[in-house]
């Protein structure tokens, strides 16, 4: 017999060049533990509705924990001639069992196989990456709190804009791993359906029991139609999507810390231990690792563009194309999962340089805002309020001074109703503390956002695992 499982109605051996390209078993080898659980779950059906022998499966289970015994302590050799994970595990059972191991493969594909041990793969994955993501929320609410007064300037067109502070700015972030982190736990709803059973596309004459290997294998439930559930890779996709826009939050961040650290900001200095020197420039420090963490996200995309493209064009069901969804996803979920730990554990050693942040936040006219707001206030409709203070500001800009530094006979030269009690109440304390509603900059605000964050953070590990 052929060593090829598929070996019978061939006459001549696979070129050689394609048994190694035509294998996948430098990808899918990651998936032994799931592979291994699928087999154990299909074989005591099997026995269950009577397909199998009692023995048979007592033989097939005690094989399947020898060989996973082996693949953890490094001895098992997988080998290309097997092409993948499934077919390497299924081949080494039957050299040590027999004829049982022969029968493993009853009622099955590699098919639903390879689709059942990507979902409990990527399930695994999924609940990991959501507890990386609580922990860089928690590492950013703790940050949050530590500069809840904090103040900084905020940015339109970096440009300055209005003060904020830098807890706020924290708790931004903390939002957008909030939605990262559902889309995360969606994704990971969607795919927790078993597709065992549905065997090569079109389900098996044998009587099994698809609600047991489901349940056995902490599904939901079994797929509910054989061609989808073979062919399906949409749970790819989204979890792609999900990791690239998780990606981008992180790279804007990364911009973000490698403008705040150059000399120009000098708004922060990231730990040593997260950052590298030059080989010829002797005064460097380098923020290598947002830097990194922002050109991760190139590659994390392009797992994206890469899975939607492959399956575009498929027909139903499985197509060889489709192996090469594997590739993608995990180098995406490595690679952000990476990032994560990165920023989780770089940010708490961040130094923040308070008082140039403040420098910052006073200067470019960031209370131009508030005295047209204080004007208004004072029956002044904001158009033309919004022309005095432009004004003011060309004024200043001549000067050279701020705006608050403005004497009585420089604001009735400008418009006899700016009142220079006005102008010198501005401050960007006072600009700060005024925001002070749901989503607003004030300190009082981020603190209310911040005990809300540590009750939600403490109240559930949230990774969906619906442990
Ligand atoms: N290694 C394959 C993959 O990852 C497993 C499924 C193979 N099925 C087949 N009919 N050739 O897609």
């Amino acid at each position: 017999m052929s060593e090829k499982p598929w070996g019978g109605r061939f006459e001549s051996p696979t070129d050689e060049f394609v048994e190694a390209f035509n294998a996948s078993i430098d990808v899918d080898a990651r998936m032994y533990a799931e592979d291994i659980a699928g087999s154990k779950a299909h074989a005591k059906m099997l026995c269950q509705q009577g397909v199998l022998s009692q023995q048979d499966l007592n033989a097939i289970l005690r094989g399947l924990d020898d060989v996973l015994g082996e693949i953890e302590s490094g001895e098992f050799e997988f080998t290309v001639a097997l092409e993948d994970v499934h077919m390497n595990i299924e081949s080494r059972l039957t050299a040590k069992i027999g004829d049982a191991g022969k029968r493993l493969h009853t009622a099955r594909s590699r098919n639903d196989q390879v689709a059942t041990d990507t979902r409990l793969y990527l399930r695994r994955r999924t609940d990991a990456m959501v507890v990386r993501m609580r922990h860089l929320q928690t590492v950013l609410v703790t940050l949050a709190e530590q500069h809840a007064n904090t103040i900084m300037p905020g940015f339109t067109h970096l440009q300055t804009a209005q003060p904020v502070t830098l807890g706020h700015h924290m708790l931004a972030y903390v939002e957008m791993f909030e939605r990262d982190a559902g889309r995360f736990i969606d994704a990971r709803q969607r795919m927790n359906q078993c597709p065992l059973g549905s065997a090569a596309l079109a389900g098996t004459t044998f009587p099994i029991d698809r609600h047991m290997t489901a349940a056995a294998l902490g599904f939901d439930g079994p797929t509910e139609n054989s061609l989808d559930a073979v062919s399906d890779r949409d749970f790819i996709m989204e979890l792609l999507a999900a990791s690239a826009i998780c990606s981008v939050h992180l790279s804007r961040f990364s911009e973000e810390l490698i403008l705040w650290m150059s000399a120009q900001f000098g708004f922060i200095d990231l730990p040593d231990a997260f950052c590298t020197g030059s080989s010829i420039m002797p005064q460097k420090k380098n923020p290598d690792m947002p830097e990194l963490v922002r050109g991760k996200s190139g590659r994390i995309i392009g797992g994206l563009v890469a899975i939607l493209t492959t399956v575009k064009g498929l027909p139903l069901a499985y197509n060889k194309d489709m192996q090469e969804d594997k590739t993608a996803v995990f180098d995406a979920l490595d690679n952000l999962e990476g990032c994560l730990r990165v920023f989780g554990d770089m940010l708490p050693g961040m130094k923040v340089n308070e008082a140039v942040l403040h420098k910052a936040a006073s200067s470019g006219f960031s209370t131009a805002t508030d005295l047209a707001d204080a004007l208004v206030r004072a029956g002044i409709p904001f158009r033309d309020a919004h022309e005095i203070v432009g004004k003011s500001v060309a004024y200043c800009i001549r000067e050279e001074i701020e705006l608050h530094t403005m004497d009585e006979s420089a604001c009735a030269a400008i418009d006899a109703r700016l009142d220079v009690d006005m102008v010198r109440a501005l401050s960007v304390e006072t600009c700060v503390a005024a925001r002070d509603h749901i989503g607003g900059t004030a300190p009082n605000q981020v603190l209310l956002q911040v005990e809300l964050w540590q009750q939600r953070l403490a109240k559930d590990s949230r990774t969906g695992a619906g442990e």
